[in-house]
């Protein structure tokens, strides 16, 4: 019988400090973005270092929904070839369990000539339109219309512009992105997002023979060409909130935890409000190793674009700092309707103020363990933190949530001393 993790609860004895080691999986919103890039190839794609989470198994789904080739020749290697034009539009029940879908408009617009995405969904954390996407594929020819929840975009060739994003979103820049790779001419991208999965997506499509250059920096320049051909080994990041995840575990259960196969260097924003908080974290280039215990200090921490503190990462640090004592603050820059989970903790006995965009964290001694809800993937990994930290049991519901961008976290955490279990109803 398959499981279903949209029931269901995690179950966390707390009290155990993390020790040993944990390998950190590939990138889920880099493999997702790659993924959708591969369906403007001409020949085969093969992605390894694919995270086994179900937000990759919805989007793979939809691909072959429309009639594309997806495999998994091994496990976390992934085959895709888009030889055939899809049959659009991609089922409504898939695309609004995935929000990221919306990264497939860039690419089938550009290959194929018309993209239909219905409006996506996603996680809980707030508005999230999609005009910077609208406008900068509108700057580019396409013309793109509304009908009832439908976003239809067509287009003939597709001529290079230069376009300045208002706001540095990381979809925005990867939907332009790669629909510029197939343009006619050059497009010159300003205001971009410099997130690292950006930088991976550069990398990839360059591959597949586009011509992006700056990716990481502020303006990225693409030269567009008539066709893209395929890559027979791309290699996905490391994912880099899966590793924040588990060193801020570390940190708050007061362990020893090793990470392996990272990337230090995306790491840093971490690492930084680690250390003010009074957490030991020794790094080289592909492990970090963090070691909690002694006494904490309280931080204040601003969520900004890359290569500020990640917005996901807000909650793992909410759910540390509720016992770090003294007065913490949080600022939420990027998405407004992010502090759901301070409810939640609050149910465990944890202080926080929330007003607007700023959460008000006052250290309590211990948190207690009781039965909570995840709202979002992120505030479903902060409360397994908060499990973890609290005394007695705690029991996370919606723990589906959790499973969409966490690869084998149950099994991760186990090997690293937690007393953690999936319990199906
Ligand atoms: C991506 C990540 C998500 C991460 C977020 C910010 C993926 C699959 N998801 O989401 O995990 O939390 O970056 O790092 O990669 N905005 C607009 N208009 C637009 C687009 C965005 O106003 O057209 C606003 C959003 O409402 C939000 C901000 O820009 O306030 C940032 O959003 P964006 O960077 O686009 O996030 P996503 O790409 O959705």
């Amino acid at each position: 019988m398959e499981i279903n993790y949209d029931t269901g609860k995690i179950v966390v004895a707390g009290g155990r400090r993390l020790s040993g080691t944990v390998r950190i999986s590939g990138a889920k919103n880099a493999a997702l973005v790659l993924i959708c890039a591969a369906t403007m190839a001409t020949e085969p794609v093969i992605l390894e270092n694919v995270p086994d989470i179900s937000d990759i198994h919805v989007l793979v789904r939809i691909l072959s929904e429309i009639g594309l080739e997806v495999s998994w020749p091994a496990p976390g290697t992934l085959a895709v070839c888009a030889t055939t034009a899809p049959q659009l539009p991609p089922p409504y029940q898939l695309v609004k369990k995935l929000r990221a879908s919306n990264l497939l408009l860039g690419p089938l617009l550009a290959r194929f000539g018309q993209a239909q995405v219905s409006l996506p969904g996603g996680c809980n954390i707030g508005v999230r339109p999609m005009d910077l996407h609208f406008k900068g594929l509108a700057a580019l020819g396409a013309d793109i219309r509304m009908e009832k929840g439908t976003v239809l975009a067509s287009a003939g060739r597709l001529r290079g512009a230069r376009i300045y994003l208002d706001f540095p979103s990381v979809g925005a820049t990867e939907n332009i992105m790669m629909a510029a790779c197939l343009a006619e001419g050059q497009t010159i991208l300003e205001n971009v997002a410099k997130e690292p999965e950006i930088v991976d997506l550069a990398n990839f499509l360059n591959c597949l023979g586009a011509r992006v250059r700056g990716a990481g920096t502020d303006v990225i320049k693409i030269e567009g060409t008539d066709r893209l051909g395929g890559c027979l080994r791309y290699n996905v990041i490391p994912d880099r909130i899966e590793a924040g995840t588990y060193m801020i575990a570390a940190a708050a259960t007061r362990g020893s935890v090793h990470l392996s196969g990272v990337i230090s260097r995306h790491l840093e924003p971490l690492c930084a409000k680690l250390r003010e908080a009074g957490v030991s974290v020794t790094e080289d280039e592909e492990s970090v190793l963090v070691e909690g215990g002694g006494n904490y200090r309280p931080i204040d921490i601003k969520t900004l674009p890359y290569p500020g503190f990640p917005t996901d990462l807000q909650s793992q640090m909410m759910a540390f700092l509720s016992t770090v004592p003294g007065i913490s603050l949080i600022t939420e820059n990027i998405f407004e309707n992010r502090y759901r989970v301070a409810d939640e903790l609050a149910r465990m006995g944890a202080r926080i103020k929330v007003e607007g965009r700023l959460a008000v964290i006052e250290g309590v001694p211990a948190l207690q363990g009781t039965q909570v809800r995840a709202s979002d993937l992120r505030a479903g990994a902060a409360l397994i933190i908060a499990g973890l930290m609290a005394q007695g049991r705690t029991e996370i519901y919606n723990p589906g949530y959790i499973f969409r961008g966490y690869h084998d976290i149950i099994g991760k955490l186990r090997a690293l001393g937690a007393e953690i279990s999936f319990q199906d109803e």
